[in-house]
């Protein structure tokens, strides 16, 4: 019987070029202009999944965009392990910024990938990790080594909050029906420190409004005698953090859950150096909430972020203007037990009565989603440290992030299966931002350790 490594020193020149076949095709979900390429992608997808030996493979249309659904069921006594990913990408600008095309796609190679990384918008986030399932899933079919039941299901509007999968899951629970889900959109710690994500933020997402004089105004016949708009809007977001960077809405952290000293402690033993932090992200120090370590503000706590800010004149040179409006484009992560929709009911309530007389306030919502947070007791996540232990060589720890796949807590909910968030991503891949990348070494990592869980998954599931 064929061995993974083998398996993928034989195929790994094809492997790569699937891939950035695959990144060419700009999915971005957020912008109508790129809406035939999305579609496009959906289609490639179904391909490679017949490909890779799924039995049956359709594309189920919704409102937005389609999601791929594939599956290869051998025994109705064995487990089934259902994969999901998603096939869009977030827009690439700014593109000024990009040292190479982001639909160009090109190996270099960097200080932390010396064997090459893919440069391309979705390199990492989420076409190459969820690609890897697709080729993990083609060499257990080739060689004969699927020792389960599988089901896909790749979507196309992660990046654009998961609306239509919420009702699509909700939908088809008997369908999708799984004894453990298993996503790779996360990241790990770093090249030699496995991780497992056992924990995700939630998200409420707003965008506010302040309306001032009916027009724009000369800002020396009318500045300080009227509410400037863009004057009033800073200030208010001022006060939404105290001087020790608490959030002062009120009712904002009733729910969160506290940590007890034993879990922050094992916490903190992950490896962790706060100066190649603040080097990789040129900052000359850290900034947060007072009481808690940098990888606590980022994990366990909640937070509240101007994403972005406009309004008045921004062109060249100076005009001297009082503007009617000003906008901003807030969101809030949240912890456990917060739930999204309350938050953002919190936030407008708040927001809205700290206007002053002069101006009037609109917040609006976008979406949201709930955090998750999974125990490292399940067979799912024995199963994921097994297969870790086996091609990494240690144990991997688990790890709560920062980031929001709000779609799982839905899993959970719907269709009552825990989610194993196995990511192959570093921080440093730049996802979201310019020059984006994906580590060869982590694609083909990722490719070697999938198909270990697969079979550690079968066997203590007997
Ligand atoms: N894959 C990311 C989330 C992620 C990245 C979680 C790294 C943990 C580690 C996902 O595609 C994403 O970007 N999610 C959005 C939320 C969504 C509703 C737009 C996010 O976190 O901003
Ligand atoms: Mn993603
Ligand atoms: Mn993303």
């Amino acid at each position: 019987m064929q061995h993974i490594q083998s398996y993928i020193e034989e195929h790994k020149d094809r492997f790569l070029t699937e891939l950035i076949d695959l990144l060419k095709i700009p999915s971005v979900s957020a912008d109508p202009d790129y809406k035939d390429h999305v579609f496009q992608t959906a289609d490639v997808i179904k391909d490679s999944l017949l490909k890779a030996g799924c039995d049956h493979v359709e594309i189920c249309e919704t409102e937005g965009f389609p999601i791929v659904y594939g599956e290869k069921m051998i025994d109705e006594n064995l487990p089934t392990i259902l994969v999901y990913g998603h096939y869009d990408v977030q827009p690439a600008d700014p593109i000024e910024l990009w040292d190479s095309p982001p639909y160009e796609p090109v190996i270099k190679k960097t200080d932390i990938h010396p064997e090459g990384a893919i440069f391309a918008r979705g390199a990492c986030d989420d076409k190459g990790q969820m690609y890897m399932h697709v080729k993990a899933m083609e060499f257990m079919t080739e060689t004969g080594q699927l020792p389960c039941n599988v089901k896909f299901m790749i979507e196309g509007e992660e990046e654009v909050g998961s609306v239509n999968l919420s009702k699509f899951v909700k939908n088809n629970q008997e369908k999708l029906k799984n004894d453990v889900i298993l996503i790779s959109d996360t990241g790990m710690i770093a090249q030699d420190v496995p991780s497992i994500t056992t924990g995700l933020r939630g998200l409420s997402y707003v965008e506010v409004e302040v309306t001032g004089p009916n027009r724009d105004l000369h800002s020396g016949l009318y500045g300080g005698a009227v509410a400037n708009p863009i004057n009033i809007l800073t200030k208010m977001i001022a006060s939404l953090h105290d001087e020790d960077n608490h959030i002062t809405i009120p009712g904002f952290y009733d729910k969160v859950e506290e940590l007890s000293d034993a879990e922050r402690a094992e916490m903190a033993k992950a490896p962790f150096s706060l100066k190649d932090y603040e080097d990789s992200i040129g900052i000359d120090s850290i900034y947060g909430e007072k009481g808690y370590s940098t990888n606590e503000r980022n994990s366990i706590r909640p937070t509240l972020d101007v994403n972005g800010i406009w309004g008045g004149y921004i062109g060249e040179g100076a005009k001297t203007v009082i503007a009617s409006q000003a906008f901003a484009k807030i969101s809030m992560r949240l912890v456990p037990n917060q739930e999204w929709e309350e938050i953002t009911e919190l936030f407008k309530n708040h927001f809205e009565s700290i206007a002053p007389a002069g101006v009037k306030v609109k917040v609006t919502p976008h979406h949201g989603g709930q955090g998750y947070v999974t125990p490292i007791d399940s067979l799912g996540y024995e199963a994921a440290s097994k297969a870790y232990f086996d091609t990494f060589g240690q144990k991997p720890i688990p790890q709560r992030s920062g980031g929001s796949i709000p779609i799982v807590s839905l899993f959970e909910q719907e269709l009552k299966s825990k989610t194993i968030l196995m990511g192959f991503g570093l921080d440093s891949d730049a996802i979201h931002s310019p020059n984006e990348h994906f580590g060869i070494w982590n694609y083909l990592k990722g490719i070697e350790t999938i198909p270990l869980f697969y079979k550690y998954f079968t066997e203590l599931s007997k």
